[in-house]
C-alpha cells in the first residue's frame, strides 16, 4: 500500500482525495484531529501502515500491527446538528460492508453483516471497528473523525480477542489488496453521505442498512446500565436507534452508546 497507489485507485470526487500516508504513526484519528484544527478541508484521509497507539472506542485500544491491515480516518465538515453526528458512524459501516461487497470474488464475497451500531462482522466475529469523534460547540460542528480499522490479512491477534475478532484472510482464504478494498469503502460513502447530509437522517440509507443488519428479527440482549433484557430486534429508525420490541409487545428505541445490544450467544 502506498500514497501514489491509493490515489491511482481513487475514484471519488472529494472523499480520499487529499490523502496523507504514513508508514507508521501514533493514531491516524489524533493526526486527522490536528488536521481538522488546522483547517484542512473535507475528505482528507490519514492512512497507516502501522500504528503505534491505535484507538478503540470506550478507551480501548486497537491493535496495529504493519502489514496486515487497513487504518484510516476521514475528515468531515458535515452541515448538521452536533446531535446527528453519531449517524455518521451508521453511514460508515453500511460503506464499509457495501465496499467488501463491491470487491466481489478478489474479497471471496463474504456475506458480511453490520453489529448494531458499526462493527462489521461475519459468521460471529469482528472484521472491522469504527471510532468517531467530533469537535463542535453547542450548536455547530466544527469537524467530525470518523476512523476505521479492517482487519485485512491479520492472522494473530491478542489473546483478549482471540475468541471475538477475525479477518478478511481468516475467512475466505483470499488475499485481498487493501488499497483495492479502502478505494471502494471511500467510493461508496462518498454516495451514501450526500444522501445522509442532504436527508439529515438515515431515511434513505435505512433498508440498505437493516439488509445487513446481523440478528434482524431475532432476539438479542439488549446490555443496559440499568439491567439486561431481551427483546425481538426489528430494525433501525431514521435517527439510528434501534427498535427492539418487548415480550409485552412494546417498541423501545435503544440509544448507540448507553447499551450494548447482542445476539443471545455471543458476541454478535
Ligand atoms: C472499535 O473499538 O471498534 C473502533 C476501532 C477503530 C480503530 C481505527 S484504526 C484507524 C483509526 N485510528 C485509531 O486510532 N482508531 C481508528
Amino acid at each position: 500500500m502506498t500514497k501514489e497507489e491509493l490515489d491511482s485507485l481513487m475514484d471519488t470526487q472529494w472523499a480520499g482525495r487529499n490523502i496523507v500516508y504514513y508508514d507508521s504513526v501514533d493514531s491516524t484519528n489524533l493526526r486527522i484531529k490536528q488536521m481538522g484544527d488546522e483547517g484542512a478541508p473535507e475528505g482528507t484521509l490519514a492512512v497507516a501502515d502501522k500504528q503505534t497507539a491505535g484507538r478503540g472506542r470506550r478507551g480501548r485500544s486497537w491493535d496495529s500491527p504493519s502489514g496486515s491491515s487497513i487504518y484510516m480516518s476521514l475528515l468531515l465538515r458535515p452541515k448538521i446538528e452536533p446531535d446527528q453526528a453519531p449517524m455518521l458512524t451508521l453511514v460508515m459501516a453500511l460503506s464499509v460492508a457495501e465496499g467488501i461487497m463491491d470487491c466481489g470474488d478478489s474479497c471471496g464475497n463474504p456475506d458480511v453483516k453490520i453489529k448494531w451500531p458499526n462493527d462489521i462482522v461475519y459468521q460471529g466475529k469482528k472484521l472491522c471497528g469504527i471510532l468517531t469523534e467530533m469537535s463542535a460547540d453547542m450548536d455547530q460542528i466544527h469537524y467530525v473523525i470518523v476512523g476505521i480499522g479492517i482487519n485485512v490479512q491479520m492472522t494473530d491477534f491478542p489473546k483478549e480477542i482471540q475468541n471475538t475478532a477475525t479477518s478478511l484472510k481468516l475467512v475466505t482464504g483470499k488475499t485481498l489488496l487493501r488499497n483495492e478494498l479502502l478505494a471502494k469503502v471511500l467510493e461508496e460513502f462518498e454516495v451514501l453521505y450526500e444522501q445522509f447530509v442532504s436527508a439529515e437522517s438515515l431515511k434513505n440509507l435505512k433498508a440498505e442498512y437493516e439488509s445487513r443488519l446481523a440478528n434482524k428479527d431475532n432476539r438479542v440482549n439488549v446490555l443496559a446500565p440499568s439491567g439486561a433484557w431481551q427483546g425481538i430486534c426489528l430494525g433501525i429508525k431514521e435517527d439510528g436507534a434501534l427498535l427492539v420490541q418487548r415480550e409485552d409487545g412494546n417498541v423501545e428505541e435503544v440509544i448507540a452508546g448507553e447499551v450494548s445490544v447482542r445476539g443471545i450467544y455471543g458476541y454478535v
